[in-house]
């Protein structure tokens, strides 16, 4: 019982350094101007918008098979596929010039070739997007944690991050 409540008090205790920390960093680096790095300022644009939905159903399903919560891990699949279904439409709206994301990859949007080329890509990624999630939720039906995760680490692999090798630019 001891053990415990020193274990307790650590914890705690770690948790309002850690709290502090970041404060303190966050606070420290307004102040000073981050010292020539460039600063994070997020996108908004309608496909970067996309991508921060279907990040937020990933992260969701993530917290949800860490504790075994099924029913979650399978809607948020289901959620996933809807993204990746608007993809297409949102990457290559109908008689609209590619993004500015097509740019920071290095691609000339006026290259008529260079765009159908992506393109293919992104069928095939999207496509992937949508089969790798409707495994997942058939794999979740299982119950079992350990296959549940690995499903959902393919579809990371094999969708998410193939894609984003192809089509965002290298940091
Ligand atoms: C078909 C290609 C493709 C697939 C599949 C894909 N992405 Fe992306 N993703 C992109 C591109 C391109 C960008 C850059 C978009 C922009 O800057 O407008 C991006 C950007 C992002 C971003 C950054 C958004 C921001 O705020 O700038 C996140 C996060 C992200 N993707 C998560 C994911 C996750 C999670 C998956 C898988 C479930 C996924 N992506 C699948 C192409 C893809």
């Amino acid at each position: 019982m001891k053990k415990i409540n020193q274990i307790c008090i650590a914890v705690f205790i770690m948790t309002i350094i850690a709290l502090g920390l970041t404060i303190h960093g966050w606070q420290c680096s307004e102040a000073f101007g981050n010292s020539g790095e460039k600063p994070f300022i997020q996108k908004n644009t309608p496909t970067s918008s996309l991508m921060r939905i279907i990040n937020t159903h990933t992260a969701r399903m993530l917290e949800a098979i860490m504790v075994g919560d099924f029913n979650t891990v399978i809607k948020k699949s289901n959620d996933i596929s809807k993204v990746g279904n608007a993809i297409m439409r949102m990457f290559f709206s109908e008689g609209k010039k590619v993004d500015q994301w097509f740019t920071e990859v290095g691609k000339d949007p006026d290259d008529p070739e260079a765009v159908k080329l992506m393109k293919g890509d992104f069928e095939k990624y999207s496509n992937v997007v949508i089969e790798a999630s409707g495994n997942i939720a058939e794999v979740a039906k299982s119950g079992n944690i350990a296959e549940t995760y690995e499903s959902i680490e393919a579809m990371l692999k094999s969708a998410c991050f193939a894609c984003h090798t192809v089509s965002r630019a290298k940091k």
